[in-house]
C-alpha cells in the first residue's frame, strides 16, 4: 500500500479540540486493517536497524503505535503519560503544546540508565510534546535514538525544533 493510500485513510476534522485547529484524526487509519498493518510495517522498517532496547510511546495514540512496534520488534514498551495517570513513583516534566499546557510523567526506573530508546507518537505538530518526552528520557540517562511519528504537520515546525535540540526524527506521512 502506498503512502498516498495511507494518507487518504486519515481524516481532517475542523475546529477540534478548539476553533481554528484542523485536527488530523488517525483513528480512521487505525480502524482499517490493511492500513494499520502497513503503517506498523513501515514503522518497523525504520526502527529495526537501530538496535533499540525499549519503545517509549506518548499518550494517547503513541501507545497504540508504540505497542504494535514494540511487539513486532520483541522489545518492551514504556508509556509516557499525562499527569496523574501512572500509579507508581513518577518523574515528570511540564510542557507547552499547540492548544494548552500539560505535564508528562514516566514511571521512575522504568527506562534504565543508558537504554537506547525510540520515542513514538501518532503526530508531531509544534514538537512540544516530543521535545518534553525526549528531555524527560534524557534526564533518566536514556539515549533517544530517534522520535518516530505517523504524521508530521511541517508548517508547525516540530521536526526542526527537535533537530535543534539534537533529537533525530522521522515521520511517515508529511
Ligand atoms: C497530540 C498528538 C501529540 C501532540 C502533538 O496529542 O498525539 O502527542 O498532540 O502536538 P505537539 O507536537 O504540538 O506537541 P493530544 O494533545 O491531542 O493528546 P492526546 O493524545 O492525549 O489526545
Ligand atoms: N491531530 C492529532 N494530534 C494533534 C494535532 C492533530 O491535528 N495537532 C496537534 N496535535
Amino acid at each position: 500500500m502506498s503512502i498516498d493510500s495511507l494518507t487518504a485513510l486519515i481524516r481532517t476534522i475542523p475546529d477540534f479540540p478548539k476553533p481554528g485547529i484542523m485536527f488530523r484524526d488517525v483513528t480512521t487509519l487505525l480502524a482499517d486493517g490493511p492500513g494499520f498493518a502497513e503503517l506498523v510495517d513501515r514503522l518497523v522498517n525504520v526502527a529495526r536497524p537501530l538496535d533499540v532496547d525499549l519503545i517509549v510511546g506518548i499518550e494517547a495514540r503513541g501507545f497504540i503505535l508504540g505497542a504494535a512496534l514494540a511487539h513486532a520488534l520483541g522489545k518492551g514498551f514504556v508509556p509516557v503519560r499525562k499527569k496523574g495517570k501512572l500509579p507508581g513513583k513518577v518523574v515528570g516534566i511540564d510542557y507547552v503544546l499547540e492548544y494548552g499546557t500539560d505535564r508528562l510523567e514516566l514511571h521512575e526506573g522504568q527506562v534504565p540508565q543508558g537504554a537506547r530508546v525510540i520515542l513514538v507518537d501518532d503526530l508531531i505538530a509544534t514538537g512540544g510534546t516530543a521535545l518534553a518526552a525526549a528531555q524527560l528520557l534524557r534526564e533518566q540517562g536514556a539515549s533517544v535514538l530517534m522520535a518516530l511519528f505517523a504524521v508530521d504537520l511541517p508548517d508547525l515546525g516540530g521536526k526542526t525544533a527537535l533537530e535543534a535540540d539534537g533529537v533525530a526524527s522521522q515521520a511517515l506521512i508529511v
